[in-house]
């Protein structure tokens, strides 16, 4: 705490800053929705050499927003700059992928940027940081990061995956007809990407006052497990499609979600899903970056143990793992030979 009662500012990194997740992103950041209304922040805007006058541009509307708990903006193109001394690090800046390419058609371009920046990280951030990394693919450049950031707690690396459990409890509650917010415990495993398991075996939906699970609600199983699960595998390629551009305004808000959750904590009985560094659970490769149900408390996500694996499940969740270990390879190779 400062003197006057105030916190002290933390440093907060978002990387890719000149794009269009980030636009979406600083405003969120900068108002206090994600590390609190009484928290000041330094802002860190990383982008490439080229996009640096566009950063400009970004501060003069930053300025213009008038945001007292915004204390200073830095605009760098330099890792070491950026990095220094970081509480928390939105890694957003990477090539997004085009209509008819999968995510891991990015990983040769975007595997380097990770790389670097976790060489960065190492050196440069606080070794308490909180690391989210949004660029795609997002679980192989996190678990690049991490490989390249050995100094840092393998705990404090994760990937976004909460795009995908916000759209997954927005199918669910479309469906029934009720608000997202009556929805609870939907959980994303493994890879954001097509092979995802988006699974609602222990969902609830809250229906005047009382949780019943989302599969005696719906009452369709065949929907539950076909339908429902290639919607939410396929919604990034379909707002692709319609879009011309890969989905921004609902990546910020998840990522928003993401931070805040782990920075403040879930409520008591709910989860959220996370792309967390394996620790074996589920019987997942230890150190793979894996999207689990987490519960967050005291700014520390634990993994939801003990929930069913039936053989449908345990099918879904190997495939998806299988995924991430054919990209580990691919990663290490590429960032090897360079
Ligand atoms: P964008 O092209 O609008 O912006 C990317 C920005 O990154 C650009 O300004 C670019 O100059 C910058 N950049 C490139 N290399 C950099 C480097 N080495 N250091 C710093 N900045 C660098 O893209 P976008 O729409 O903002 O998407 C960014 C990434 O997020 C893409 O990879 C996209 O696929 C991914 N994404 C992930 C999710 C998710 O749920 N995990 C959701 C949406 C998008
Ligand atoms: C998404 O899920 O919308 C993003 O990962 C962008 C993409 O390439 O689908």
């Amino acid at each position: 705490m400062a003197t006057s009662g105030q916190k002290e500012p933390i440093h907060v990194v978002i990387t890719g800053a000149a794009g269009q997740i980030a636009y979406s992103l600083v405003y969120q950041i900068c108002n206090g929705e994600v590390f609190g209304k009484d928290q000041p922040l330094i802002l860190h805007l990383l982008d490439i050499t080229p996009m640096l006058g566009v950063l400009q541009g970004l501060v003069m509307e930053i300025d213009d927003c008038s945001i007292p708990l915004v204390k200073g903006v830095v605009t760098t193109d330099n890792e070491e700059q950026a990095f220094k001394d970081a509480d928390a690090v939105f890694l957003v800046g990477a090539m997004p992928r085009k209509e008819g390419m999968e995510r891991k058609d990015l990983l040769t371009a975007n595997v380097k940027i990770f790389k670097s920046q976790g060489t960065a990280i190492d050196k440069f951030a606080k070794k308490t940081v909180k690391i989210l990394v949004v660029g795609n693919p997002a679980n192989t450049n996190c678990l690049i990061l991490a490989h390249f950031a050995p100094s840092i707690p393998r705990e404090n690396f994760s990937c976004l995956t909460r795009l995908d459990h916000n759209r997954a409890k927005a199918q669910i509650a479309s469906r029934l007809k009720v608000s997202p917010d009556a929805v609870k415990n939907v959980i994303i495993w493994g890879n954001h990407s097509a092979t995802q398991f988006p699974d609602v075996r222990s969902a609830t939906v809250n229906v005047n006052g009382t949780d019943t699970p989302v599969y005696d609600a719906i009452k369709d199983d065949q929907w539950l497990k076909s339908d429902f699960i290639s919607i939410v595998q396929k919604r990034g390629a379909a707002v692709i499609a319609a879009r011309k551009l890969s989905s921004a305004m609902s990546a910020a808000k998840a990522s928003c979600d993401h931070m805040r959750d782990w920075w403040q904590g879930t409520k008591e009985n709910e989860w959220v899903s996370m792309g967390v560094v394996s620790d074996g659970s589920y019987g997942v490769e230890k150190g793979l970056v894996y999207s689990y149900p987490v519960h967050i408390k005291n700014g520390r996500y634990s993994i939801v143990q003990g929930l069913p694996v039936d053989d449908w499940a345990r099918e879904l969740l190997d495939k998806t793992q299988k995924e991430l270990l054919e990209e580990k390879t691919d990663a290490l190779k590429a960032t090897s030979s360079e």
